[in-house]
């Protein structure tokens, strides 16, 4: 009987890790470590739902394994997992797919979003997504998924296909939880404060790990802390500072800033110069961690291959499990 909680999760290799990313759900795939079994993967055939270039693809997956393991998922403890290597996914996927009503796929908001955003790259995939995110958790039945709140309804998508599957098929899936921080879950964009912190609004909205000190300056001072026509409450844009500095380590500053904002003294130049030397100060170990690490091609295979092996040993194992259920195979 298998006594640790089990954890998976992904991250889509697009570019390099933010700081949204890693606060939101990275950091809580490394602390996750210490007390369960981890299977971490890096989505690649999520990543090909949206426009994609497979020359930046092939070395976007390398730069998200070194990103992860910079920032401390180990993989002498976790299996860390590159999702195209392994079958098993779409092939679970496949399954689940046959048992997942259309309507529920519609109704889920990231499947809006990207529709609106890409209407000439719409096709069966970008529907099918969460499906796939199911098998990808569903395979080595995890039950708890470390994920930003922006993924919640894709988890609940999750619960009830496995609640549907086991009505369908008997009790063979487990309910995953998500796992989140409720003060790091969302992180808001530096240029547009009121939406999530995304690549996909552009390189002044997010920080990403690997950005240099000058970079995080210009953008932290170019983030916006317009407080528009009501200026009861805190604007989202400042509110997202404070949040930061706190995340990052700068309490103290908090503290004292927060005492300036409330006497009416806070000049924002202050929040966004104290903020970013945060940044910088909390980022500079994990820049020095990646470059050894570029630097060492064969941790970085070892990285993937002692992960692979006992992530396929689970996959199988289910498979034949579901297929056996199903009657197939
Ligand atoms: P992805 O690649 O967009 O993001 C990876 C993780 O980062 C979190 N995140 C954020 N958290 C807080 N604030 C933000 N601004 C922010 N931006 C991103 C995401 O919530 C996510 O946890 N569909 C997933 C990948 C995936 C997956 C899975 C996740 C595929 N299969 C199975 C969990 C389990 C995605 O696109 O994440």
């Amino acid at each position: 009987m298998h006594s640790k909680k089990r954890v998976f999760s992904g991250l889509r290799p697009t570019g390099r890790m933010h700081l949204g990313n890693y606060l939101g759900a990275i950091r809580n795939w490394v602390a996750m470590q210490e007390t369960r079994d981890c299977v971490y993967g890096v989505v690649d055939y999520h990543a090909i739902t949206t426009p994609f270039n497979p020359e930046e693809l092939r070395s976007d997956v390398r730069e998200m394994v070194l990103d992860l393991l910079a920032v401390g998922v180990d993989p002498d403890r976790s299996a860390l997992i590159i999702q195209s290597q392994l079958p098993e996914h779409t092939e679970l996927a496949w399954i689940l797919g046959t048992i997942t009503p259309i309507s529920w796929l519609e109704r889920v908001p990231t499947f809006k979003e990207k529709s609106e955003m890409h209407p000439d790259y719409l096709h069966l995939g970008l529907l099918s997504y969460p499906v796939l995110m199911a098998a990808d958790i569903l395979l080595y039945g995890a039950n708890e998924v470390p994920v930003g709140d922006d993924q919640l309804p894709h988890l609940e998508l999750t619960r009830e296909i496995v609640r549907r599957f086991n009505h369908m098929f008997g009790e063979t899936f487990v309910e995953p939880q998500a796992y989140f921080q409720k003060d790091s879950a969302r992180i808001m964009s530096l240029s547009q404060p009121e939406k999530k912190m995304s690549k996909t609004l552009g390189p002044d909205s997010y920080i990403a790990l690997g950005d240099a000190p000058d970079a995080i300056r210009k953008k932290i001072r170019k983030a916006v802390t317009d407080v528009g026509p009501s200026e009861e409450s805190m604007s989202p844009g400042v509110n997202n500072l404070f949040r930061l500095l706190s995340l990052v380590g700068g309490q103290e500053e908090h503290t004292r800033l927060m005492d300036d904002y409330e006497a009416g003294t806070l000049r924002y130049v202050d929040l966004k110069d104290t903020t970013a030397e945060a940044i910088i100060a909390f980022l500079e170990p994990i820049r020095q961690r990646r470059e050894e690490l570029a630097a060492d091609e064969e941790a970085l295979d070892h990285a993937v291959q002692s992960g692979h092996e006992l992530a396929s040993q689970m996959a199988r194992e289910t498979m034949a499990n579901v297929r056996a259920v199903l009657g197939v195979g």
